[in-house]
């Protein structure tokens, strides 16, 4: 399976949003990440033949997903970022209601909803009322119904959103385990989220697709640019209003800064092995989170 996007653009009007973006995906995990505006929404709902292109095409297995239709939608699984919810509804009537919509025969979707219900931890809220769900067991529930075809391909816009930490482990053990063979795209804003998991990443900006590859060559593009120093709480406070500092911690009186810059900040600063936090950083300082 190989889903190709082939200078895939979209504009609003006169804002591009996305621009003539060239990715291959294969079986695998793909984080997706940006910051807010970046075009994480708009390409995945391009990717999920919700949204037409203004100009390039989506290609599953050499067919543009246009020409392929309810066959594409079949192998498709999709959580929206703005997943809307019916409030009187329990967790149960909810899923089956989903599978009525994406066509699932009944006794299918019954015992399908049982066992993502149990997947997804919420098996003994199924018969509560959504809205008596936090925003965590909304998103386990909104995961749940992306579940409900088996997709081949699963498009996840900011699944761990409102996700607490424990939550955040058990969702990524649940796309982990449910990956294989599969392609699985996920964007967030929170790069732990994707540095577990994500066999690949792929980094938007203001509608750009700037960086593709696995984590460790992506982020050994920044060798030689983040820094660590340790100095005076006066030179810290220099440090924070002239760099991009990622993290500044106190020691016996000191300050140890980390910060990303292409020239050495300072005297005393060594370079460090870079992560993929500083690589966002490096990238979005300044742009929202
Ligand atoms: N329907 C629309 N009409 C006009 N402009 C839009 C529309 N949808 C999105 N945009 C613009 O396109 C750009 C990309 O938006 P998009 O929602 O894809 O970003 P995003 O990366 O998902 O952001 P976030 O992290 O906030 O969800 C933004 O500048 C946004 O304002
Ligand atoms: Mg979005």
């Amino acid at each position: 399976m190989q889903l190709i996007l082939d200078r895939l653009t979209k504009q609003y009007g006169s804002k591009i949003a996305l621009d003539r973006i060239d990715a291959v995906f294969q079986p695998g995990i793909y984080g997706l990440l940006g910051a807010n505006g970046a075009g994480k929404t708009t390409m995945m709902r391009l990717i999920c033949d919700i949204l037409k292109p203004t100009s390039g095409e989506v290609i599953l297995d050499g067919r543009n997903i246009r020409d392929l239709g309810e066959k594409y939608r079949e192998v498709l699984g999709y959580l929206p970022q703005d997943f809307g919810y019916y409030p009187n509804f329990t967790a149960t009537k909810f899923l089956l209601y989903m599978a009525s919509l994406k066509g699932l025969n009944a006794r299918y979707a019954k015992e399908k909803a049982a066992s993502l219900l149990e997947v997804v931890g919420l098996q003994n809220e199924r018969n509560k009322k959504i809205k008596t769900f936090s925003g965590g067991m909304k998103q386990r529930l909104g995961i749940a119904q992306a579940l409900l075809n088996d997709p081949q391909i699963l498009i996840l816009d900011e699944p761990t959103a409102g996700l607490d930490p424990k939550e955040r482990v058990r969702f990524r053990n649940l796309i982990s385990s449910f990956a294989e063979n599969k392609i699985v795209i996920l964007s967030t804003h929170i790069v732990t989220d994707v540095e577990y998991i994500a066999d690949e990443i792929l980094v938007l900006k203001n509608g750009s697709l700037i960086k593709k590859g696995t984590e460790n060559s992506i982020i050994s593009e920044i060798a030689g640019c983040v820094w660590e120093c340790r100095v005076t709480k006066q030179e810290a406070a220099r440090l924070e209003n002239t760099f991009t500092v990622c993290n500044s911690k106190n020691e016996d009186g000191m300050i140890i800064v980390r910060m990303v810059s292409n020239c050495k900040p300072c005297d005393t600063a060594i370079a460090v092995a870079p992560c993929l936090e500083d690589l966002y950083l490096y990238y979005f300082h300044g742009e929202g989170q």
